[in-house]
């Protein structure tokens, strides 16, 4: 994918090094090893990324899965951020109480993650909240979990703008989360789930608002 902003648009919190490094070297690197293992496998015929992580495994599954969270990561920031919109945030509040004790726990969850991996706000197969540590290449949508919001706590994703203070990172990195992706998110992925916007569900009302909004704000 192409970046939907420029190398140093993210300054301060990302410098353009770190863009360098981690889209040009480590996510590329993930997308050139997913297209030499598919090369001349029936998944080398246009298949979406997101099928090639379905069906795979092991290195395979390893490098498609990481490219595929790499996409999802970068489109989850943007040099201007808005704040989430009043159903979002209705939303958040009705499976974590407040926005703040949201925000508390994702990032307890994204710091205190042992080793590389992601910190995730999914949505799960029963239209709940939910936020998850996920260690290496692991993703949700595997689980048919839908992904909202992800943040890479992979050390190659802060160690030269922050060293070894990921806590800092992640304060720095929430002021510039995309709220709009975030909520277009539930609107893309929803046919995902289990038991997609049953009838009269109050996702499918949410859904159904975020449409609303989203046309009012396009
Ligand atoms: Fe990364």
């Amino acid at each position: 994918m192409d970046l939907p902003f420029a190398e140093d648009a993210l300054e301060p919190v990302i410098s353009r090094e770190t863009i360098q490094y981690h889209y040009g070297k480590h996510h590329k690197g993930y997308v050139d090893n997913t297209n030499a293992l598919i090369k001349g496998t029936e998944l080398d015929d246009e298949v979406p990324l997101v099928d090639i992580v379905k069906n795979s495994d092991g290195v395979l599954f390893n490098n498609a899965a990481q490219a595929y969270n790499h996409n999802f990561y970068w489109m989850c920031l943007t040099p201007d951020p808005m704040p989430p919109s009043p159903k979002m945030v209705e939303l958040i509040e009705r499976d974590f109480g407040s926005f703040e004790s949201f925000k508390e726990q994702f990032l307890n969850a994204a710091a205190t993650l042992f080793g590389s991996g992601w910190a995730w706000l999914e949505l799960d197969v029963n239209e709940k909240l939910v936020i998850t540590q996920r260690s290496n290449g692991d993703t949700p949508i595997i689980y048919h979990h839908t992904p909202l919001l992800t943040m890479d706590v992979w050390e190659h994703a802060y160690y030269i703008d922050y060293r070894n203070d990921r806590k800092k990172y992640l304060e720095s990195l929430w002021e510039l989360i995309d709220w709009k992706f975030v909520a277009s998110n539930i609107i893309e992925y929803y046919h995902d789930l289990t038991e997609p916007c049953r009838e009269n569900s109050e996702l499918c009302d949410y859904i159904e608002m975020l449409q609303h909004e989203n046309e009012v704000t396009t």
